[in-house]
């Protein structure tokens, strides 16, 4: 009685199982299908499971037409398979065409380093006054890092700058090789290069010293140097220069105070400071200026008549003034960022707020 009931539904059921099949054109699509006709509830496995209780002189016919329609449904499904990975290969399925009418995906922006951009700012403000920007060499002759700078072998002022020696000499063996520690050997290459011509230029670049590093202090750095040698130029126009280059980088209202010091390689020879952008010395306890109201931002001085001799110039018909500051200091205070080596530190939570 039950037989030909089982076997017409076993029928019936390879033909819908094959119908449905071909309307699924997706992986996820004949995964639903298997676990509807071959899954461990589907309804051909119901069945399966079920023989045990088919009389036993029908169960022989039941069992093997079972078997074949499980045969058929899965070679069914493992061709559909085939069809389909066919037919991803040359993009053809369904859900791999690409909708051309879709938004992109956002291209995540990346952005310049703080100091890349500290460093052109400075430049920046000295070309639009007519200043040319010009490199030089990291690894440096003794020649121009000290000698040239009025700063001979065995000079006590050698001390102010803790030098990386190379271990290289030139062939005479007279001149030994460093990471030059400041960028002013570039004031002796650009002069000499000039053959005695009047230079305005600013030299952005990376220096080096011999120290231990804390939150102000690395062992590479960078450095921006100034030079302007001409007839008849004057302490006045080094005043009006870097007062200008002070406005632009903190704000009109600037004030700018010089004070001496001492550089072997100019004469006279000051520090600027600006007063505190943060707290105009209002503040005892401010953050940036420590109460004092002043930062010092360079150091800067008059071309010494040695070192424009030295270079090739008449220092009695020419003067010139040179400064030199270093961008991490100065983005620093602009940003009020107390650690300098957050520069080389590769941290992108730092760097993203730039
Ligand atoms: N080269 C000096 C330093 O590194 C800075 C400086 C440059 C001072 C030019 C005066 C003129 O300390």
């Amino acid at each position: 009685m039950t037989s030909p009931n089982l076997l017409q539904t076993l029928d019936d059921l390879r033909q819908k199982g094959l119908r449905e099949l071909e309307g699924a054109t997706s992986v996820e699509g004949l995964e639903a299908w298997r676990v509807a006709y071959l899954g461990r509830r589907g309804e051909l496995t119901a069945i399966l499971r079920n023989l045990k209780d088919v009389p036993t002189e029908e169960r022989r016919e039941v069992g093997a037409r079972a078997n074949l329609v499980k045969g058929a449904l899965e070679e069914a499904l493992s061709q559909a398979e085939e069809r389909l990975k066919a037919g991803r290969m040359a993009g053809l399925a369904s859900e791999e065409r690409i909708d051309v009418t879709r938004p992109g995906r956002p291209v995540a922006m990346g952005r310049y380093h703080p100091l890349t951009r500290m460093v052109r700012e400075i430049c920046d403000a000295f070309t639009a006054m007519g200043f040319q920007v010009v490199e030089g060499p990291e690894i440096e002759w003794d020649k121009y890092n000290f000698e040239m700078l009025n700063i001979p072998k065995g000079h006590p002022a050698r001390d102010m700058w803790n030098t990386l020696w190379v271990d290289y000499k030139d062939q005479a063996g007279a001149q030994s090789m460093l990471l030059r520690t400041h960028t002013s050997p570039m004031q002796a290459r650009v002069m000499e290069g000039s053959g005695g011509a009047p230079v305005r230029v600013v030299v952005p670049g990376k220096v080096y010293r011999y120290e231990a590093t804390d939150a102000t202090h690395e062992w590479h750095f960078h450095q921006v140097e100034g030079l302007a040698v001409d007839e008849g130029i004057t302490f006045a126009n080094m005043k009006g220069t870097l007062y200008e280059f002070a406005r632009r980088i903190f704000g009109a209202e600037r004030k700018v105070r010089f004070r001496c010091d001492y550089f072997p390689f100019v004469e006279p020879g000051v520090d600027m400071s600006i007063d505190c952008f943060a707290c105009q010395g209002r503040d005892p306890k401010c953050r940036i200026c420590r109460g004092s109201g002043w930062l010092e931002i360079m150091g800067a001085g008059m071309v010494h008549p040695r070192v424009l001799e030295m270079a090739g110039y008449d220092p009695g018909r020419y003067t010139g003034f040179a400064f030199g500051m270093g961008p991490e200091r100065i983005a620093m205070l602009k940003h009020g960022i107390e650690d300098i080596r957050l520069f080389y530190g590769n941290d992108l939570r730092y760097l993203r707020q730039f």
